[in-house]
């Protein structure tokens, strides 16, 4: 189906009026702090992290750049695991991962969830604990099941009988006892953007319980000498507010480890409740905190057992966005302005950005809204409702939708993108021969590079001509 033009008859209003959420800034300078890591400032209208002035991480890396607060990202990894004591917090390093962010994992305590061979030979390369590791993936070559036995991951979350089989076969073929849990989809709608909605029945993940998949995976692997059940799995999707979608899939699948324990008498020793916990990414955005949803999974989790008169499994998540997302913004050199008179008489302020969809394709993708601020000096100039966007050759190549951004943005001027460390460098691609920017991470007042920037060269590189 194609989308009407957002404006509709209204088009002549449109460049003006934003959204219904988007309120006129009483001051167009300040941050609003729910949207920013713990150390970003702002001082003499330059933005700062962990002291560091973001003209002079310009100077020194380029624009675009990911500009990563070591410390924020820590502290709610620490967050969530303390929270969550007593459970095993997983990263979702599907959000972001590197090198140096899965020994920041394996430091502050956590686990790492990975979904690729590609994620587990960083989290390798990091020296990352193997135990500590989930591996995950719809579709896992069987190399890739090969070299999580191998180098002896804690669990494996299957998602296929034909999975079932070869893990069965590899197990035996390597000597080992392969741990699993099995994903099941709980038939809930999650409230987020169908692309990352995972939970209700019609899609690829996981053994449907209502069609009776999930019982008779879990029948073949009790039936396989070479895999161990560590339990179930249930991701209902991501960038979710709402509670009752949590809940109501968690009773679904504890309703069903509650049949396995009678059917099978076999009393799975863990459950999995995955991630999906919202973050802000503009004002419109409420997020709990880790000991709220943490309070609520508890009551939820021990209601439900109490009521089936089950033991209460040991609880994991795997949080992604809310410990990656929120640690990151995006820093850009504006290089074109635009104002585009629209029907009817209004006009739309158009702000052109050194980077865009190949940096951040979320908007183009889940239409997800972002906010900014200018970020390399203070202005007097009035707020005016401008649209980012970005250098591809593609109209939807949208940054940032609706912002107020002083009147007098200009070419030269830094722009920062608040709410890009989850989901923007790891979905970054190379659209229009575009490189991907180097993501530096601060702290104490030190920069350091933990990606550098790709160069036409590595493009190049890999075209034999
Ligand atoms: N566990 C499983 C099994 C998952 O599939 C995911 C995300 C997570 C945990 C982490 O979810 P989080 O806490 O980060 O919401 N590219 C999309 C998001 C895709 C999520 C895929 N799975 C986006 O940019 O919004």
């Amino acid at each position: 189906m194609m989308r009407a033009h957002e404006a509709g008859a209204l088009h002549g209003q449109a460049g003006d009026r934003g959204p219904a959420w988007l309120r006129y800034p009483e001051d167009v300078n300040a941050l609003v702090p729910s949207l920013w890591a713990e150390n970003v400032a702002k001082s003499d209208g330059v933005v700062t992290v962990a002291g560091v002035r973001v003209d002079e991480l310009a100077r020194e890396f380029g624009t675009p750049l990911y500009v990563l607060d070591e410390e924020d990202f820590r502290h709610r990894a620490r967050a969530f695991r303390d929270a969550f004591a007593g459970a095993d917090v997983y990263y979702a390093g599907k959000a972001f991962l590197s090198v140096a962010a899965a020994r920041w994992i394996a430091e502050e305590g956590l686990s790492l969830d990975v979904c690729t061979g590609g994620e587990l030979a960083v989290a390798l390369r990091a020296e990352f604990p193997p135990e500590r590791i989930g591996m995950h993936g719809n579709n896992k070559s069987v190399a890739e099941l090969r070299r999580a036995l191998e180098v002896g991951v804690g669990r494996i979350i299957v998602d296929s009988f034909e999975e079932i089989a070869r893990l069965g076969a590899l197990a035996t073929e390597l000597g080992v006892r392969a741990p699993v849990m099995v994903r099941v989809t709980a038939g809930v709608e999650a409230h987020t953007h169908e692309y990352i909605s995972t939970s209700h029945e019609d899609q690829k993940f996981g053994f449907s319980i209502a069609g009776g998949d999930a019982m008779e995976a879990v029948r073949q692997i009790l039936a396989d000498d070479g895999i161990d059940f560590l339990g179930l799995h249930s991701h209902i999707g991501s960038q979710i507010f709402v509670t009752d979608g949590f809940e109501v899939a968690a009773r679904r699948v504890l309703r069903l480890h509650a049949q396995i324990a009678r059917e099978f008498s076999v009393v799975a020793p863990e459950l999995d409740l995955g991630g999906g916990f919202g973050i802000a990414y503009t004002t419109q955005d409420d997020p709990s905190s880790p000991e709220t949803l943490a309070r609520g999974m508890r009551e939820i989790v021990e209601g439900e057992c109490a009521a089936l008169g089950v033991e209460v499994p040991r609880l994991s998540i795997e949080p992604g966005r809310a410990i990656a997302g929120p640690s990151t913004f995006t820093l850009y050199e504006i290089g074109t302005t635009k104002r585009v008179a629209l029907d009817g008489g209004g006009a739309r302020h158009y702000v052109a950005v050194d980077g865009g969809m190949s940096d951040n394709i979320r908007p183009a993708l889940y239409s997800a809204d972002y906010s900014c601020t200018l970020a390399s000096r203070e202005s007097t100039a009035e707020p005016v409702l401008s649209r980012v966007v970005g250098k591809h050759c593609e109209s939807g190549d949208i940054v940032v939708k609706d912002e107020y951004l002083p009147a007098d943005v200009a070419p030269g001027d830094l722009l920062a993108v608040p709410g890009t460390g989850a989901y923007c460098r790891s979905l970054a691609n190379n659209y229009n021969h575009v490189p991907r920017p180097a993501v530096v991470a601060v702290r104490d007042g030190e920069a350091r590079l933990l990606l550098r920037r790709e160069t036409e060269d590595d493009l190049l590189a890999l075209d034999l001509g």
